[in-house]
């Protein structure tokens, strides 16, 4: 269905979405790592009318990260280099998850580990614990066991992490692996995940970046290196939910990458996303998860959908279409010329 007329009557579009059996009635979540366990956004958002709160990536034991100064603004978008910051799984567990469950908002847990064995324990602990909508796997993380390699870009350690958390995760729950651009091939570490297990991707996390101040000479970043985010890495995300997308369409993906408003939430959808989160957005407006869902809305019942899931994927067919259009004019065009 190619909509282009307003929804008649001025109903509401059907916002629900799915991502695999996690169903939600709204498509806008948070980002892992820009919203914590959604306490501090609460006072600016309903979180139980958004689509999920992603939690930031949780490790098995407190970390206390990286060196400062940890954040950098560039004139193209964020550079942060947290190192997984956070309390460990027990007391994630105690207050974090606790706090979520205790007001009924729907949470997809974040994990991270520096091993397979690590992430196996992480999915065991959480495997009992209730309120869990759907986990998300960061394999964006250094293997400590294979020379500092990160899981997302090795297909083989990629999968070998999905496995463990799958097969360690209550069937009900969703796992969704969150892979990284900085590879030469998404679609192949898009694969890997999938064959090990994963019901659907996260798509995408950061880009590896430096700043270097040009007062002290060095590098901006205590860690030197830092993950960009922001507006400038969305064409690059949208690219990759295309790219994976093309290859697996019946894969669901949450989309991520700069967005802030309506309209590319729409081009997320277009590419091939069900949901998308919202991550470095909020810093400067907490009530953005809301807002972009509202334009999306918006955008969505002006162009006459009904309901959002007819608009996933759809721009896939519009550009089938379109190049079916073009050939068939040059057919014509040839067969004119005799
Ligand atoms: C961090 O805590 O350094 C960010 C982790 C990530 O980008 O996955």
């Amino acid at each position: 269905m190619v909509a282009t007329a307003p929804v008649p009557g001025g109903a509401r579009v059907d916002m629900s979405t799915r991502l695999g059996a996690f169903q939600m009635p709204d498509p806008v979540l948070t980002a892992s790592g820009c919203a914590a366990a959604g306490r501090e956004l609460a006072p600016f958002l309903d979180l139980n009318a958004i689509g999920a709160v992603v939690t930031k990536s949780i490790m098995l034991n407190p970390r206390s990260g990286r060196p400062t100064p940890r954040m950098a603004e560039t004139p193209s978008g964020m550079l942060n280099s947290i190192g997984l910051q956070g309390p460990g799984i027990e007391e994630f567990i105690a207050k974090d998850l606790r706090w979520l469950r205790e007001r009924g908002i729907r949470t997809v847990v974040s994990i991270a580990g520096g091993s397979v064995q690590e992430y196996q324990k992480l999915a065991q602990r959480l495997r009992h614990e209730p309120g869990i909508a759907a986990l998300e796997v960061n394999i964006s993380c250094p293997n400590v066991e294979s020379r500092g390699q990160v899981f997302a870009c090795d297909p083989l350690s990629a999968g070998s992490v999905v496995q463990v958390v799958r097969r360690h995760t209550s069937p009900d729950v969703p796992v969704l692996a969150k892979l990284s651009p900085d590879v030469t091939d998404i679609v192949a570490i898009a694969k890997s995940v999938l064959d090990a297990g994963a019901d659907g991707l996260s798509l995408i996390n950061t880009l590896l970046g430096m700043v270097i101040d040009p007062d002290t000479m060095r590098p901006m970043l205590g860690g030197m290196t830092g993950g960009l985010s922001g507006p400038a890495i969305r064409p690059v995300a949208v690219r990759a939910v295309w790219q994976v997308h093309a290859a697996y369409p019946r894969v669901p993906i949450l989309g991520m990458g700069g967005i802030r408003t309506g309209q590319d939430a729409f081009e997320f959808l277009l590419a091939g996303a069900s949901a998308v989160s919202v991550g470095t957005a909020v810093f400067n407006d907490p009530h953005a998860p809301a807002r972009i869902s509202a334009e999306l809305h918006d955008i969505l019942a002006a162009r006459g959908f009904a309901r959002l899931s007819d608009a996933i994927g759809l721009g896939h067919t519009m550009q089938a279409r379109h190049v079916a259009a073009m050939d068939a004019r040059r057919a014509a065009e040839q067969e004119a010329l005799g």
